[in-house]
């Protein structure tokens, strides 16, 4: 997404719009904000200048030149055009073709994507006209988000808030993505697992599942049905997958051999305990009745498994190395029967656990390697998607 049209009504979300820009800036794109004179009410254009690093136009007409056509202009190489608040107002506008600000005169002029994320009162929302409004939007080609549920700012309970900025542009990054995994069935398993030695203590290890979220979210993004099998881990869910908790790598057998039937690509970027103890105490074991060893037996190896019973399914694994990671992975891959191996040095600065970036090389049958560069997780997921598309 490189040009963004930002289009903000007279909403009092309009001051949550000032943020949504700063996720279109940070995300590289060039921000062109356009207010209606109502939206000038709740926050200044000046604010949005500063953020975006260029004019928000408001007048239809420069008062220099009186040159309507310029404005038109700001449309040029526009990727999407996102109103955020839309207001009911401008809704309506929209909706019959009314072009009596610049707002709504450069949607009429649009051959960009739009997208719609309408905010008002739960009465408002729920009328029929604006109903009908926003069914008209969407005959037209626009995407409407749905409003969050919640207190609105007028006091009351219901639908009709805006999102939170960083779903709306999850929302719109997700709506301009290629779908290139359209409808296809993706399990991904993510983050670590945990062993129990009684109810309050477990062996486990540092992932935070990061990497496998952000596969499941780019997958999503792509048009995949995604499942995704997910050790202990604190992120959102991402829009459209679904989750299935699990503790222990046992769980994570049983669930993802329960999914494997249907699923025709495995991206198995969980971090799963290679041991367990042999037994797990029922009650808190107390400190003078402690063990000082624990008899560890193995977990099964469920990549391992899901490599036996592969058919034409796409398996993709993951492997954390500290030495001779090429050669190390490249077994792994052989050995487990897998398709692509992603394999990270758990020793070079900002790869591996609980990083924010990552470091890999994706490693094929053959034995060729592509190493990529550091990159944002979220980068990453989608570059090794990339590379798996070309194997389906
Ligand atoms: N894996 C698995 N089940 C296990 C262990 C690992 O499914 N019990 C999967 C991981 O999800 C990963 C791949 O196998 O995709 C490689 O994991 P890794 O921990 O790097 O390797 P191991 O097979 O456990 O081998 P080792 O610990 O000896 O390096």
């Amino acid at each position: 997404m490189k040009k963004v049209i930002l289009g903000v009504t007279g909403g009092i979300a309009a001051y949550k719009a000032v943020e949504l820009a700063r996720h279109f800036v940070r995300g590289g794109a060039e921000v062109q904000v356009v207010m209606t004179p109502a939206a000038t009410e709740f926050v200044a254009p000046l604010t949005f200048q500063t953020l975006t690093n260029r004019p928000a136009y408001v007048e239809m007409y420069t008062e220099r030149t009186g040159d309507k056509i310029r404005h038109i202009e700001l449309l040029e190489d526009a990727d999407v055009m996102v109103v955020a608040p839309a207001t009911a107002n401008t809704i309506g506008k929209m909706a019959c073709g009314f072009a009596d600000n610049l707002l709504t005169t450069l949607y009429l002029a649009a051959s960009c994507p739009v997208i719609v994320i309408p905010s008002m009162n739960v009465n408002m929302y729920q009328h029929p006209s604006v109903c009908e409004n926003l069914e008209k939007l969407i005959g037209h080609g626009c995407l409407v988000m749905d409003p969050d549920a919640g207190e609105l700012a007028c006091g009351v309970y219901g639908s009709g808030r805006m999102p939170e900025p960083s779903d709306i542009y999850n929302f719109t990054r997700a709506a301009l993505m290629v779908k290139d995994y359209q409808d296809l069935n993706v399990l991904v398993t993510a983050g670590p697992t945990r062993e129990p030695l009684d109810p309050v203590r477990f062996l486990s290890n540092p992932s935070t599942g990061l990497m496998g979220y952000a596969l499941a979210r780019a997958l999503s993004e792509r048009g995949a049905k995604v499942t995704l099998v997910s050790g202990p881990a604190v992120h959102r869910v991402p829009a459209g997958v679904k989750k299935i908790d699990v503790t222990t790598a046992d769980e994570m057998y049983s669930v993802v051999l329960d999914h494997y039937e249907e699923s025709r690509l495995v991206i198995k970027a969980a971090a799963v305990s290679d041991f367990k103890p042999s037994t797990s105490a029922q009650h808190k074991t107390k400190k003078g009745d402690a063990a000082h060893s624990i008899k560890l037996v193995p977990n099964p190896d469920i990549l391992l498994e899901l490599g036996k019973q592969k058919g034409n399914r796409i398996l993709v694994g993951f492997a954390a190395e500290t030495e001779n990671i090429i050669g190390n992975a490249h077994d792994k891959l052989l050995q487990k029967n897998l398709d692509l191996i992603v394999v990270n040095n758990l020793k070079e600065p900002g790869a591996g656990f609980a990083a924010p970036t990552n470091r890999v090389s994706i490693i094929d049958r053959s034995g060729t390697v592509e190493e990529l560069p550091l990159l944002e997780k979220e980068l990453l997921a989608h570059h090794i998607l990339d590379r798996v598309v070309k194997l389906l």
